[in-house]
């Protein structure tokens, strides 16, 4: 099935909790939300008090994605913040392995990221230990970059990989995603779309507009 995760890093801050309501209302599947730590990535963002703080404003899944380096620390206080899904990034684990496990055993699903220049095979270790692999289409730390073109052969990678595994798993796709390029996405094998600029240019609407063209792929 395929679903939105709009990203509230592109959202109105000085108005979170009406932005969240905003897309939960349009009807949004997940909620994807951005923490960086200034070291993994080159920016820091927004961290645990916001996230226990917007958690009283959706029931929506909490998708937290880890752009931060030995993200094992934290996973204990992103559950009690509130998260459900927790994204770690390949390259950010001295043990990955034990960094999915952690997040598993406090009642989250796992997934894996993984950077741009970051070949494919390098999560394959690790199928078995999520339910999602995020496959970012930016350089982690800003929103609103331009859709890096070779990730679409990527995606399609991993969904093969994982159709001959006879696994299924939700591919997360993340950074750049418009109207005009969703349905490339889709079609290479992503299911779970995360959008940010494209999104809270207009929230109601583009939720709206995003959905209709996930539900006719
Ligand atoms: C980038 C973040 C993305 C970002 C996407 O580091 O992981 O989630 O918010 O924003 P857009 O959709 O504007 O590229
Ligand atoms: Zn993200």
């Amino acid at each position: 099935m395929n679903k939105l995760s709009p990203s509230i890093l592109s959202a109105d801050f000085s108005k979170l909790g009406e932005e969240i309501k905003i897309i939960d209302e349009a009807g949004c599947d997940l909620i994807h939300v951005d923490v960086m730590d200034g070291l993994f990535v080159p920016s820091i963002s927004y961290g645990m008090p916001v996230i226990k703080s917007i958690r009283k404003c959706t029931k929506k899944t909490f998708d937290v994605h880890l752009m931060v380096t030995e993200p094992i620390r934290y996973i204990k206080d992103f559950k009690e913040s509130g998260a459900d899904l927790i994204s770690v990034h390949v390259e950010a684990c001295k043990d990955v392995k034990a960094t999915l496990e952690k997040i598993r055993k406090y009642g989250m699903i796992p997934a894996i990221a993984l950077n741009p220049e970051t070949d494919i095979d390098k999560i394959y270790d690790y199928i078995d230990l999520v339910d999602m692999i995020l496959v970012m289409s930016v350089h982690p730390g800003f929103g609103g970059q331009k859709y890096i073109e070779e990730t679409t052969e990527k995606i399609r990678t991993l969904r093969n990989h994982l159709n001959e595994l006879g696994v299924e798993k939700d591919i997360e796709v993340d950074g750049g995603i418009t109207f005009d390029n969703v349905e490339t996405v889709l079609d290479a094998g992503a299911n779970v779309i995360v959008a940010g600029s494209t999104i809270f240019k207009d929230a109601k609407k583009n939720t709206k507009k995003m959905l209709e063209i996930l539900s006719r792929s």
